[in-house]
């Protein structure tokens, strides 16, 4: 499959990241913690440089939690500051005041030396398509949130949202674009529903899928699906056929409809109901725990 996604956005998104980075102290940028490397994009380390660092792994309650840990400290380890979030819920948004002060410790301190007081800490959220950015924002500030703009050494046009005395936030979010520079980077977004399903396979990458779940997650398939060892579960095309049967899935004729039950196990697996699964490990090498799974139904 050929995956590829409005490069025309991108210029743009780029300009209007470069344009705010320079009014601000810290970056904090969330990935999604189901695929923390497929849904970076490096290229805000060189934008970002010279800036405090966060990176929030959000929809960690749809990723596996034993995998949100090594993601943790395989961000720590390359000096970040991290935490698992759940924007949706609010779940891990409390314990962010306290690391913007650590990630901001060096300019807190140098303010301090110059006497400077009370300068609040500015920080911009940054983050591919829908990794959770708006809802982050919405979540994080809440409704009591007071919108400062047009202040003397602010953009006009700027609004920040002051969150506390210490920190203020630029209430639009810095679209980063999504990289495509392997195969399995594409594909890792487009599982996660990142991208145009319109354009998709959907047998393939269901398939695709299947074939890891069947690898890595082999009991929460078999019982979202209440599958037999070992006959139902011994390729995507069996499971599949499976669902078919189980879900009633036929075209006319009694014929099995695949594409409506690789729909259902898309739908189950990005909503969580197959459980909370990772697709990479901080070990895998551009990300490559997934491989083809389904050739013998789309051929
Ligand atoms: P963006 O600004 O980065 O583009 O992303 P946005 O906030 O629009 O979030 C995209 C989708 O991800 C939304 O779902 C949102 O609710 C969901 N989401 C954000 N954070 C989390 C999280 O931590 N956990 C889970 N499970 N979901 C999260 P949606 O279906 O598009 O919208 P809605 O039905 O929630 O309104």
């Amino acid at each position: 499959m050929n995956y590829q996604w409005y490069p025309g956005h991108m210029t743009k998104a780029k300009r209007m990241m470069q344009e705010n980075i320079g009014l601000i102290d810290l970056v904090i940028e969330l990935v999604d913690a189901r695929i923390p490397f497929s849904s970076r994009n490096p290229d805000i380390d060189e934008l970002g440089k010279n800036k405090s660092r966060i990176i929030l792994l959000n929809k960690s309650d749809l990723a596996d939690a034993s995998a949100n840990r090594l993601w943790m400290d395989y961000f720590m380890q390359k000096g970040f500051h991290v935490l698992e979030v759940n924007a949706r819920s609010g779940q891990g948004l409390k314990s962010i005041h306290a690391l913007v002060r650590e990630a901001c410790k060096d300019k807190i301190e140098r303010d301090r030396k110059r006497g400077i007081k009370n300068r609040p800490i500015r920080a911009i959220v940054v983050g591919i398509p829908n990794v959770g950015k708006s809802t982050f924002i919405n979540s994080f500030a809440g409704k009591a949130c007071t919108k400062t703009g047009n202040k003397p050494g602010v953009t006009k046009g700027k609004q920040w949202i002051r969150m506390n005395k210490e920190l203020e936030l630029l209430d639009t979010p810095g679209i980063l674009w999504p990289k495509f520079e392997s195969k399995e980077v594409g594909r890792n977004l487009a599982l996660i529903g990142s991208m145009n399903d319109e354009i998709l396979e959907m047998t393939e990458l269901a398939g695709d899928l299947i074939a890891y779940l069947l690898m890595h997650y082999r009991e929460q398939l078999s019982d979202r699906y209440q599958m037999d060892e070992p006959d139902d579960m011994t390729t995507p095309l069996t499971v599949l056929t499976h669902i078919c049967e189980n879900r009633k899935c036929y075209k006319k004729g009694q014929e099995a409809d695949y594409e409506k039950a690789s729909s259902i196990v898309m739908e189950d697996f990005r909503s969580g109901r197959i459980g909370r699964i990772t697709l990479e490990l901080p070990g895998d090498t551009e990300s490559v725990r997934i491989t083809d799974g389904i050739e013998e139904i789309t051929e």
